[in-house]
């Protein structure tokens, strides 16, 4: 609820003439209550987050599982999806996950896990976009990546989705896009360099502002900008002071900051904070919140997602050795959330 300073008779009597006009923050969720959350599941492996403000639930990618976790805040419940023909198999992993908010739903990357094992040198195999309706709970489609990028490059890793109902993908070995239309029959190979070598490990993750997609690239280590009205080679997003990402992984530019603020994640540091006061046009870059030091060792930050009104950071523990005879993933049962509301609200002042 938005707080107005005028008395209360003022306000009832502008209330029903003027609410529609009256710009206020409606948060249809409780508030989560913040702090670090404990979530305990058995091969968790959390690749990816994304919260849904309408069902007031995140998603979470289940890397090894390929499966994905519907997670209650409120109440630190996890139920989890499964793609026939996709999920436990060793063959493949999920990548991001996204809610979209133009249409409610939610489009999930099924990867190779070889082209990430390989660091790229193997990109062989079929990849997916699933698209599935959390409200209906039903499976809407499946786009097979693979008939466009013919085995050429792959990696598939984020995603992020616009208002006219296009699906951008980042892919990683190397760095390609690709955009798929609202029923995941049109794909087009949005940027794909002109020499393809595979094992140049590119875009991590993606975001979306206005007009513009901003990609983090693993191989320079910094932001690269695309225009979503025409194909074009992608311009460094100029950033002061200069930063470099070590290991890029996701990205998100939180609604909660009104696309002002990226946040990315750099696996051995934490989250970078920037932000932009014109539109992306140039960036501040503010600090990192560094990882959590108390948390048990092998952590690396996965992903960072708005959950409620918190932003909390996902830890991985992607070195884990596998369950032995055939484990899809290690044996951890324990993962964790951690707020960094504080510490990024402390960047911003
Ligand atoms: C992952 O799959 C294993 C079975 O292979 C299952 O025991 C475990 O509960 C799953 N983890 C999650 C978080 O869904
Ligand atoms: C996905 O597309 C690739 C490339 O066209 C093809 O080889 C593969 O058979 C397709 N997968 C399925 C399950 O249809
Ligand atoms: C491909 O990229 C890798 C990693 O950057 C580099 O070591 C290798 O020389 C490149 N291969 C070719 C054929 O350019
Ligand atoms: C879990 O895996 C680790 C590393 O492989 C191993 O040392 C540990 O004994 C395992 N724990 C259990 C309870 O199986």
């Amino acid at each position: 609820m938005c707080i107005m300073k005028l008395n209360k008779r003022v306000v009832i009597a502008i209330v029903g003439l003027l609410a529609p006009l009256v710009q206020c923050h409606h948060h249809g969720c409780p508030p989560f209550h913040g702090g670090n959350v404990v979530i305990n599941a058995y091969q968790l492996y959390p690749e990816n987050m994304d919260w849904d403000p309408k069902l007031c639930q995140a998603y979470i990618s289940i890397l090894y599982n390929a499966s994905i976790g519907v997670y209650n805040p409120y109440t630190n419940s996890l139920t989890s999806l499964s793609f026939p023909g996709q999920s436990f198999s060793s063959q493949f992993h999920i990548a991001g996950v996204a809610w979209d908010k133009y249409t409610s739903l939610i489009s999930v990357i099924v990867t190779q896990g070889s082209a990430f094992r390989t660091l790229g040198r193997n990109v062989r195999g079929d990849n997916w976009l699933n698209r599935y309706d959390p409200i209906g709970r039903k499976f809407l489609w499946s786009a097979n990546l693979t008939t466009v990028s013919r085995n050429r490059y792959g990696g598939f890793n984020d995603l992020v989705h616009d208002k006219d109902g296009n699906i951008w993908i980042c892919g990683s070995f190397p760095g390609t896009l690709l955009r798929v239309d609202r029923s995941g029959r049109k794909i087009v190979e949005w940027y794909v360099p002109e020499v393809i070598n595979t094992t140049i490990f590119g875009f991590t993750g993606i975001a979306l502002a206005g007009k513009t997609l901003l990609v983090v690239d693993e191989s320079t280590g910094s932001v690269l900008k695309f225009d979503t009205r025409k194909k074009g080679n992608p311009v460094p997003l100029a950033v002061t002071p200069e930063m470099t990402v070590e290991r890029s992984d996701a990205m998100r530019l939180p609604d909660k900051y009104e696309g002002k603020v990226l946040l990315i994640t750099d696996h051995d540091r934490g989250v970078l904070v920037l932000r932009s006061k014109d539109g992306w046009k140039t960036a501040e870059y503010l600090g990192l919140v560094p990882s959590d030091p108390t948390l048990p060792p092998g952590a690396l930050t996965a992903a960072v997602s708005q959950i409620g009104q918190r932003i909390c950071m996902v830890p991985n523990w992607f070195f884990d050795s596998k369950v032995p005879a055939g484990g899809l993933a290690g044996n951890r049962s324990t993962f964790y959330l951690v707020d960094i509301t504080g510490q990024v609200d402390e960047l911003l002042k």
